[in-house]
């Protein structure tokens, strides 16, 4: 199928770096360092997701809220952001950046879009 081929050549595009952590029992929202990068991790609900640790409003550290409804809850003001598309909440018009995020046999991996020259010599 187009869409499969769609998908693969876009998981080909990234790289997969292993997150170093222990993860906690439960719903949690955790700070990670991958690549160099922090990053906030969240687990709600039995699902992952890694996104951005700063919010777009106005700079607060996303790692330190909590998750509210399928929303990840910024400590500062409260603005929303959607843990599946990182659309902010009506009435935003921001959002968040989100990562690709696999929980394979040896643990967590996230994965970031190779620079034009990794795709241009096919690394
Ligand atoms: S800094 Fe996050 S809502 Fe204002």
């Amino acid at each position: 199928m187009y869409i499969d081929h769609i998908y693969d050549q876009a998981m080909n595009n990234l790289n997969w770096l292993k997150v170093d952590i222990d993860l906690p029992e439960g719903d949690f929202v955790k700070q990670i360092l991958v690549g160099g990068k922090k990053l906030c991790l969240v687990k709600h609900q039995k699902e992952l997701f890694v996104v951005q640790n700063h919010c777009p409003h106005a700079g607060g550290v996303l790692s330190g809220g909590w998750c509210k409804d399928g929303y990840l809850v910024c400590p500062v003001h409260r603005w929303q952001y959607n843990l599946h598309t990182g659309r902010g909440a009506e009435g935003q018009g921001d959002y968040i950046e989100m990562y690709p995020v696999e929980m394979r046999s040896d643990g967590i991996y996230v994965g970031f879009e190779k620079s034009w020259i990794e795709k241009l010599l096919g690394r």
